[in-house]
């Protein structure tokens, strides 16, 4: 038995999967093969989720079949909707209510026969509708019910603000989720597979996804970078001037940096692009402009050259600031696309399952002398 220790299991293998690849020296990204862009361009997230769930891109009497499906699915027992109210009116965070919706959702699953996929489309169906509900209830608005006939990314939009969304957002937002929906054994699949390894339901591995996901070092990034945003554009100092304050404070950058990759995040030169799309359109390039300068300058710093570059954070937010999504919804957005992910490492891990189960190299004291209570 080795007695290396790997902290953070950095570059450790634990499994085997077809999933997603991502290679970090070059900055590529592939789903069983297919490049990130070619499917962020060309593929619904619905067809994302048939190719990870199910080996292949769908034909399209395929995609409809899985569509519908999905869309079916979408309604949310009133109990968890009251609960999601509930936390909303006492102020908990989206993320939180989140992880706690989901775990309730399983109180109301009928079939609850441990098939992984079933149980995990269900979730993910059902995850916009409660995301939705929460901000709803937050603005003090009724919850808008599911549109069968609607996209997962188009009705998303849709129960959120009452409204059928445009094309051009509808379109940008379907390609956020397919950027965000797998990558490798990042912490929150990998947390999903552990809990997956003891054979708990899907429910368990998708609540402990959400936790996982919603720290600073991981999904929280997102939320973190457009916090720094308002901080720059609030201190109403130029952004390379704020950001070399930061660095000079010791500040780590949110939205660079990377386990895996050592250059750019391929996700982030897409959604890069759509950022610049969006600002031409809308004419408000403020966010594209602190953070490209930002990029630059820190490139400029030589942080780039140390493997220190934009990661899909660094971008995500701006995109969805454009949309008028609020910034505490940017990790559950997240969340709502990496669940395919994690349902789909599930599956797969489960089917030639073994206990994950590592050991930590103990440093406490080899004998320590009991002492009763009364004693001590
Ligand atoms: N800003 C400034 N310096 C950084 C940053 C950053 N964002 N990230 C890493 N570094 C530096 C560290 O200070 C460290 O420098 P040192 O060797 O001189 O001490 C070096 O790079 C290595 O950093 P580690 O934390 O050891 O690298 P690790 O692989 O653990 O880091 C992580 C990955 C956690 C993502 C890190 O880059 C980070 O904290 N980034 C900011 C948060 C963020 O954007 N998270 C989202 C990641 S993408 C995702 O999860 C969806």
């Amino acid at each position: 038995m080795s007695n290396e220790l790997k902290r953070g299991l950095e570059g450790v293998l634990v499994a085997e999967s077809e999933l997603s690849h991502v290679d970090g020296e070059v900055g590529k990204l592939v789903y069983r093969g297919y490049d990130i862009e070619e499917l962020a361009r060309g593929a619904s997230y619905e067809e994302v989720l048939h190719l990870l769930w199910h080996g292949s891109l769908p034909t399209p009497a395929e995609l409809e079949e899985f569509r519908e499906r999905l869309a079916a699915e979408r309604s949310v027992d009133d109990d968890v909707i009251a609960t999601v109210r509930t936390l909303a009116d006492a102020g908990e965070r989206p993320m939180a209510a989140l992880r706690t919706a989901v775990s309730m959702l399983s109180a109301y699953d009928g079939d609850d026969d441990g098939d992984v996929l079933a149980e995990g489309s269900k979730i993910t169906a059902k995850i916009p509708t409660i995301l939705a509900a929460f901000e709803r209830a937050r603005q003090g608005e009724e919850a808008v019910d599911p549109d069968p006939e609607l996209s997962h990314a188009g009705n998303f939009l849709y129960m959120l603000t009452g409204s059928e969304p445009d094309d051009v957002s509808e379109e940008t937002f379907d390609m956020a989720l397919t950027l965000h929906a797998d990558h490798g054994l990042n912490a929150s699949t990998f947390t999903a597979i552990v809990i997956g390894s003891t054979m708990a339901d899907v429910y368990s591995s998708v609540t402990g996804g959400i936790g996982a996901l919603s720290g600073s070092l991981h999904g929280g990034a997102n939320q973190d970078v457009m916090e720094m945003l308002h901080e720059v554009d609030d201190s109403g100092k130029d952004p390379v001037e704020w950001i070399a304050d930061a660095r000079e404070n010791g500040r780590r950058i949110p939205g660079f940096g990377h386990r895996v990759y050592k250059v750019k995040d391929p996700r982030a030169k897409i959604l890069e692009e759509k950022l610049r799309d969006l600002a031409e359109s809308s004419g408000d390039g403020k966010w594209l402009e602190y953070t490209t300068a930002i990029e630059s300058y820190l490139e400029e710093e030589g942080l780039v050259e140390k493997g220190i570059a934009p990661n899909v954070d660094f971008y995500s937010g701006s995109v969805y600031d454009a949309m008028g999504i609020p910034m505490d919804l940017y990790t559950p957005i997240f969340a709502m696309s990496r669940a395919g992910g994690w349902v789909a490492h599930v599956h797969e891990y489960q089917d030639d399952n073994r206990l994950i189960r590592p050991r930590a190299r103990y440093t406490g004291p080899e004998t320590s002398e009991f002492v009763p209570l009364e004693e001590r």
